[in-house]
């Protein structure tokens, strides 16, 4: 099941929530947060995020690479119609049982993605993966390019590395389903309405063993000055801490000591600058969950957020997830 796969294609052709909300389907869910966080977080600054989330004990010959190769660069804005793009194709690959860039169908990558875009279309890269199910581990195998032996850079079979990490790219969708990633990264060209809060996504994640909690995101607007990072919970705000990077082109984390006590907690970023306060998501809370919570985005503050627990799942899934530690 272990397996990745790759097309990049350019092709030259010609909602309404607040940034950050989920839509009314859901979606992004957690683990597309989860990746599309992460994914930001290795573009800002590749080696320290080898250094900080692939450790070498899993992911031999790690480091050999994200090295010079590869310079940091901006973070990718989420966008709605590539979410659905991505996450009808693992719906598709989840239900029909392939896998492939190409529907189950046959029909063809650059069908679909006309369907969804109509007939302006940036150039685009799409990474598909399969076998896990949060996406720190899907990331981390589309950036090693192998379950286990990671690929040095300039080698051949980098090409997801080069997607992740491409500098035409600026904004993203990541469709999570049954085990089933699909990352669909567009350039820019046919964007109206172009996000531009500095935060351009946040979520949680747990380390490779499952044990240890971190609040992940990015501040990145070189014009802004940060007075403060701060993570918003139900009774409480916390300070984050710049993992690396500087205070308005980082990445923050937030790792409490007991991460049990969070379960279902809801959770929001918030960074007070020289011009305005920002929040991610825009208004609404996301759901600190390992799929053990009904949902994972509520459209409340943190503060007046209700949540509710569904406690049998999150064993199911761990259990699956180790068969491929
Ligand atoms: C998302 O992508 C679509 C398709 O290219 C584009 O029309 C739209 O303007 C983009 N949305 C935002 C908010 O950038
Ligand atoms: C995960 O985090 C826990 C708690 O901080 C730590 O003891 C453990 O070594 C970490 N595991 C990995 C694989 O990083
Ligand atoms: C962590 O928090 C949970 C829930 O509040 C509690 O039951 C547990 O004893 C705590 N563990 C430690 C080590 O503090
Ligand atoms: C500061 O905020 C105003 C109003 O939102 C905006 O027009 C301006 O571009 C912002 N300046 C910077 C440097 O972001």
């Amino acid at each position: 099941m272990k397996s990745v796969f790759l097309l990049f294609t350019l092709l030259f052709v010609a909602a309404v929530y607040g940034y950050g909300e989920a839509n009314s389907d859901g979606h992004p869910n957690w683990v597309e947060r989860e990746s599309h966080t992460l994914l930001n977080f290795v573009r800002i600054n590749p080696s320290a995020y080898r250094q900080n989330f692939m450790p070498a004990s899993r992911y031999k010959n790690v480091g050999n690479i994200l090295l010079s190769g590869y310079k940091p660069t901006a973070p990718l804005y989420y966008n709605e119609t590539f979410n659905k793009l991505a996450l009808y194709h693992s719906d598709d690959m989840s239900k029909n049982k392939c896998f492939s860039h190409d529907s189950c169908d046959k029909t063809k990558i650059g069908e679909r993605f006309a369907q969804f875009l109509g007939s302006c279309i940036p150039a685009w890269g799409e990474n598909i993966a399969v076998g896990y199910s949060s996406g720190i581990l899907q990331n981390n195998l589309l950036i090693c390019e192998d379950g286990t032996t990671c690929i040095s850079d300039g080698q051949s079979g980098v090409g997801h590395r080069n997607n992740i990490m491409s500098s035409s790219y600026v904004q993203v969708g990541v469709g999570f389903t049954n085990n089933y990633i699909t990352q669909d990264f567009r350039a820019s060209g046919c964007i109206s309405d172009a996000p531009t809060s500095p935060i351009h996504a946040g979520s949680h994640t747990y380390n490779i063993s499952g044990s240890q909690l971190t609040y992940i995101t990015t501040f990145y607007n070189s014009q802004l000055t940060v007075n403060s990072a701060e993570i918003e919970f139900s009774n409480s705000r916390e300070n984050l801490v710049l993992l690396y990077g500087t205070a308005n082109q980082g990445a923050y984390i937030y790792q409490p000591t007991n991460g049990t006590q969070f379960s279902c907690e809801p959770y929001r970023f918030v960074f007070s600058t020289n011009n305005g306060t920002f929040t991610y998501p825009d208004t609404g809370s996301l759901i600190t969950s390992n799929k053990d919570c009904t949902d994972t985005y509520t459209d409340h503050s943190p503060s007046s957020a209700t949540t509710t627990t569904v406690s049998v799942a999150l064993l199911c899934i761990m259990m699956i997830a180790t068969l491929f530690f």
